[in-house]
């Protein structure tokens, strides 16, 4: 009774359930037959959008839509990608406070080049990795019940100070995540270790867990890496994910789908995941949130369009056949 009632209390008193600490930048995402030829050859795609991107601003918006009070801190530059990025997390329900315009730098962007079962990335790095630890707003740190550090290892100037950001998060109260996403050095450690000790949920990958770890599979792993975060969940594509969490290991099976785009996938498992996780569900749970999230947001072209209402992930876990989550 009394701990039920310290946590009523500690949601009353904090204005955010998740801060999202990470990048935003706009994704224009070409689709259909996209092999590009250099020659000065001219090829069509079937199909192009302009939509939310940055590890970040996708987990913020996957969580914005399942009811979560989230706020982001990240960093645009004061050009028409910045502004629009502003203006579509607004409107999607995310606390933009913490996003800082940087007016000597440019908004980062991505294309993504999505084929049927594949995709090309090129990115414009521009602002993505400019966030520092100075620059994350400290009255949103201190107002939130959860951190979650997107992109660890493509935030170059917040990497090394991201130990000492998690523990000012447990100081402050709250709990942490962290989802390294791919390493584009690939040394695949870059001050991890201490990152790991003060992580409560890490949220990589099969192959980002296999090579962070140095280990042949992914079962593996994960155990490795819960040797040092408490809780580590892995994804895993069309395979769904798993968790390890002391000596227990959870599996849950994917939902199935017929996927359109996979860009961002990652981060709104992130976000189911955490959402459940924070409103105290099993972990067995928090997983069948986090596959169902991750693959529901295949189904539209881009990271944001996809993502499901909390309603929308709980009718369709409900109406999964027993025993597949
Ligand atoms: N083809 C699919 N079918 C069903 N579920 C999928 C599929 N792809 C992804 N998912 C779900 O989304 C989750 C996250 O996807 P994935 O494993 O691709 O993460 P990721 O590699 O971190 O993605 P990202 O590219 O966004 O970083 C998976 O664990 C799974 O539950
Ligand atoms: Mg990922």
């Amino acid at each position: 009774m009394r701990v039920a009632l310290c946590a009523v209390i500690g949601r009353v008193m904090t204005r955010f359930d998740l801060l999202v600490v990470g990048d935003a930048n706009p994704d224009i995402v070409l689709s259909g037959e996209v092999e590009p030829a250099f020659g000065q050859a001219e090829r069509l795609a079937e199909d192009a959008h302009l939509t939310i991107g940055g590890s970040g601003a996708i987990a913020a918006c996957g969580a914005a839509r399942l009811g979560v009070r989230v706020a982001l801190c990240a960093v645009v530059g004061d050009d028409l990608f910045g502004r629009w990025m502003r203006e579509q997390l607004d409107a999607r329900g995310v606390d933009v406070r913490g996003l800082v315009v940087d007016p000597g730098r440019r908004t980062g962007l991505t294309i993504v080049l999505s084929k049927p079962g594949d995709r090309a990335i090129l990115t414009f790095p521009g602002t993505i990795a400019d966030l520092r630890s100075a620059t994350v707003d400290r009255r949103l740190l201190r107002e939130t019940r959860h951190v979650h550090v997107s992109s660890y290892f493509l935030q170059r100037g917040l990497a090394p100070d991201v130990p000492a950001l998690l523990d000012e998060a447990h100081s402050a109260g709250a709990t942490t995540s962290v989802d390294p996403n791919w390493d584009p050095a690939e040394n695949w450690n870059g001050g991890l270790t201490d990152v790991l000790r003060g992580t409560d949920v890490f949220l990589p990958n099969a192959t980002e867990a296999v090579r962070i770890a140095h280990q042949e599979d992914v079962d593996r792993a994960a155990v490795s890496l819960a040797g040092l975060a408490a809780l580590v969940v892995v994804k895993l594509g069309s395979q769904g994910a798993l968790a390890v969490q002391g000596t227990s290991l959870v599996r849950v099976g994917a939902v199935p789908v017929e996927p359109l785009d996979t860009t961002g996938a990652g981060d709104a498992f992130d976000a189911g995941f955490l959402a459940s996780w924070l409103a105290g569900d099993p972990l067995d749970r928090a997983l069948a949130m986090g596959a169902v999230c991750g693959a529901l947001s295949t189904r539209s072209l881009g990271g944001v369009d996809g993502q499901p209402t909390l309603d929308e992930a709980r009718s369709t876990i409900a109406g999964q056949p027993a025993g597949s989550s």
